[in-house]
């Protein structure tokens, strides 16, 4: 899929960028089709690289689970990525290394946050999505990059998305 990206030049232009500059463009906001949105998450996965945190805001329905399913493809997880409403937390494998999906809908409280693995997950050298990001509060890393999704009045087929 991405067979011609050059490790070298990876490494040249990951060495130009500050550490905490979102890997790929800002954009938005832009209204997708889900074809669209699905393009545009399999061509952010193709860009990002680990360590990187990505919080997605947006109501039920807005589209997230859509959206990250399309960036693990970009980034190359094998296998079906379901939604990790009962787990709080899935791991997928990919070739560019491990990836991390949190789903904080039904967070309790901040104890939930430590057992499962929160601190490990965040620091990880992995690629890590968070669904209701809100939930976590203060523990949410200054340094996500930031996708918000929602829907758009009398368009039910369509979602406006902006990314920092
Ligand atoms: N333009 C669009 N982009 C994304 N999803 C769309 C679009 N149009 C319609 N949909 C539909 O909206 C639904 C989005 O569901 P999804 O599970 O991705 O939302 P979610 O934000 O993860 O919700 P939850 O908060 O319940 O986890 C899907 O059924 C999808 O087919
Ligand atoms: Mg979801």
């Amino acid at each position: 899929m991405d067979t011609k990206r050059g490790g070298a030049s990876d490494a040249a232009n990951a060495a130009r960028e500050p550490a905490i500059a979102s890997t790929a463009p800002s954009s938005g906001p832009v209204v997708l089709s889900r074809v669209e949105l699905e393009a545009w998450g399999e061509a952010y996965g193709r860009e990002v690289s680990a360590p990187r945190l990505v919080a997605i805001d947006g109501d039920l329905g807005a589209g997230k689970t859509t959206l990250i399913q399309a960036i693990c493809r970009g980034y190359g997880v094998a296998r079906d990525v379901t939604s990790p409403t009962f787990a709080l937390v899935h791991e997928y494998r990919s070739r560019r290394g491990p990836v991390f999906h949190l789903d904080l809908y039904r967070l309790r409280n901040a104890d939930e946050l430590t057992n499962i693995g929160w601190d490990d997950i965040v620091n990880a050298d992995a690629l890590v999505f968070v669904e209701w990001p809100e939930r976590a509060g203060a523990r949410l890393p200054a340094t996500a990059a930031r996708i918000s999704l929602a829907h758009v009045t009398g368009r039910p087929d369509h979602r406006a998305l902006s990314a920092t």
